[in-house]
C-alpha cells in the first residue's frame, strides 16, 4: 500500500473522486484481471484528492484519468524545524529502492513548496537536499527526467514522487494547435458535463462551431479510453510492478472501444488551424486505436452553418470555446451563438461573466466560475426543457 495525491485543477476535487469511481473497475489487478480491490476512502484536499492504495493501482490512474494533473506517490513525512533536521529525514530515505537511477543518470529535479515554515528558502533547502543524497550519487538538476516534490507545512516535511513525467494534460495527440487552445483536462471537465446530459454515443450530434485545433473534440472522442501510448515515469520505477516491465503491457487492458458511433462536427475559419485540426486527428485516432470515427471538419463561417439532424432520434449539442474579443466582436459571437442555439438540445460554452446569452427555447440549468488560463469566466449549461 502506499500513500497518493492526485492533484487538479483548484475546485474540480470532487468531479475527480467521481470520476475515478467511473473507472475504477477497469484498472487491472497483477493478474491482468479487472481489480477486486475495493475503492478506497478520498480525502478532498485543496487541488486534489488524497489516499492509500496498492501500488500499481495508484499508478493505473495516470492511464485513466482525463482530469488529473498529475499523480503523486508519497514516500516520507517527517519533521524538521532546521536545515540540518531536514538533510537527515532526506538522508534516510531510500530512493535506490524505488527509483532506477542508473536509467535516470542518477538525476532528480525538485519541486518545492514551503508554507508557514522556517525552511523556506529553496536554495538552501536545495542545497541540503544534495548532501543528503551525495553518498548515494545522486544529482539534483533542472529538467532532470525524475521530479521530486517536496512540501513543507509548518515543520512538516513530505516527499513525493512524481509518476507521471509530463503533465497529464499532454496526451501525445496536439502536435499542432491554434491560439488559445484549452486545455486537455479543462476540455476533459466540459465533456464530463455533457455525460450528465446526453450520452456520447450514435444519437448525439456533438458540434464545436469555434473548434480550434479539436480538442473538445478529441476529448469527447477519447473519454472513455486510456491514454497508453505515452510515457509515465513509474514505468522506469524499480518499484513498478512486473506487469509494468513486459512489452505487452498494453494488451491487458481489453475491450478498448476501436470506433466511436457519435457525430462530431468541427467547424472554424481559420485555414491553418483547421489544418492542425486534421494533423490532429490522425494522431489521435492512432494513439487512441479508433480506426473508425465519425468526425466532420469544416472549414468556414460557423454563420453559415446549416445544422441538419438525419433523423428525429438524433440530438444537436453544441460544446464550445467561442473567441471572446479577439476576432469577432462579443456582440456577433453572441448572436452567432444564439442563432445556432436555435436548432439544438443543449449546449455547454465558456464565456465571459458579463455575456448574458437569450434563447428563446433552451434555459440556463447551470453556470458556475471557470478560471481558464488566469481569466475569470463562466462554464454555462442551456438545455430544452420539459416546459418547452
Ligand atoms: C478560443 S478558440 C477555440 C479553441 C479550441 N477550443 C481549442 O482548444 O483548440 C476560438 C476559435 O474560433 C474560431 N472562430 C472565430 N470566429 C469564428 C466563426 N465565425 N466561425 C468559425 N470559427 C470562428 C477562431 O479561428 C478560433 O480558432
Amino acid at each position: 500500500m502506499a500513500q497518493f495525491f492526485v492533484s487538479c485543477q483548484l475546485g474540480l476535487e470532487k468531479e475527480l473522486a467521481v470520476e475515478i469511481k467511473k473507472f475504477w473497475t477497469r484498472m487491472i489487478d497483477l493478474d491482468g484481471q479487472p481489480t477486486r480491490v475495493q475503492m478506497p476512502e478520498f480525502e478532498e484536499v485543496e487541488g486534489g484528492l488524497q489516499f492509500e492504495i496498492n501500488e500499481y493501482l495508484g499508478y493505473q490512474i495516470n492511464l485513466f484519468s482525463k482530469l488529473a494533473n498529475r499523480v503523486l506517490q508519497r514516500i516520507n513525512k517527517f519533521e524538521a524545524r532546521y536545515f540540518d533536521q531536514f538533510e537527515e529525514g532526506i538522508r534516510k530515505i531510500e530512493f535506490e529502492k524505488i527509483l532506477d537511477l542508473d536509467l535516470l543518470q542518477r538525476k532528480v529535479q525538485l519541486k518545492i513548496e514551503a508554507h508557514k515554515s522556517r525552511l523556506n528558502n529553496e536554495k538552501n533547502l536545495t542545497e541540503a537536499f544534495s548532501n543528503a543524497v551525495k553518498s548515494k550519487n545522486i544529482k539534483v538538476e533542472d529538467k532532470a527526467q525524475q521530479t521530486i516534490f517536496i512540501r513543507i507545512t509548518k515543520d512538516r516535511v513530505t516527499v513525493s514522487l512524481d509518476t507521471s513525467g509530463e503533465h497529464l494534460h499532454k496526451r501525445g495527440y496536439a502536435e499542432h494547435r491554434g491560439e488559445a487552445p484549452l486545455r486537455e483536462t479543462l476540455a476533459a471537465y466540459l465533456i464530463t458535463k455533457l455525460q450528465q446530459h446526453s450520452a456520447i454515443d450514435k444519437s448525439l450530434i456533438f458540434l464545436d462551431p469555434f473548434a480550434g485545433s479539436g480538442t473538445l473534440i478529441f476529448e469527447a472522442l477519447t473519454a472513455s479510453i486510456p491514454n497508453l501510448n505515452r510515457h509515465y515515469s513509474f514505468l522506469s520505477f524499480k518499484s513498478a510492478p512486473k506487469l509494468y516491465k513486459s512489452e505487452t503491457w498494453r494488451k491487458n487492458y481489453r475491450d478498448l472501444p476501436q470506433e466511436h458511433l457519435a457525430h462530431f462536427i468541427g467547424c472554424d475559419l481559420d485555414e491553418k488551424v483547421v489544418k492542425s485540426f486534421k494533423h490532429n486527428l490522425e494522431l489521435v485516432q492512432s494513439k487512441f486505436g479508433l480506426k473508425n470515427v465519425n468526425v466532420k471538419i469544416l472549414n468556414q463561417d460557423s454563420q453559415n452553418l446549416d445544422i441538419a439532424k438525419v433523423n428525429d432520434s438524433e440530438k444537436v449539442w453544441i460544446v464550445t470555446n467561442p473567441p471572446y474579443g479577439v476576432r469577432l466582436s462579443d456582440e456577433n459571437t453572441k448572436s452567432l451563438i444564439q442563432k445556432l442555439g436555435k436548432k439544438v438540445e443543449g449546449l455547454i460554452l465558456i464565456h465571459p461573466a458579463v455575456w448574458n446569452l437569450k434563447f428563446d427555447s433552451l434555459k440556463l440549468v447551470q453556470s458556475e466560475d471557470f478560471n481558464n488560463q488566469g481569466l475569470k469566466l463562466k462554464l454555462s449549461i442551456y438545455k430544452l426543457t420539459g416546459n418547452n
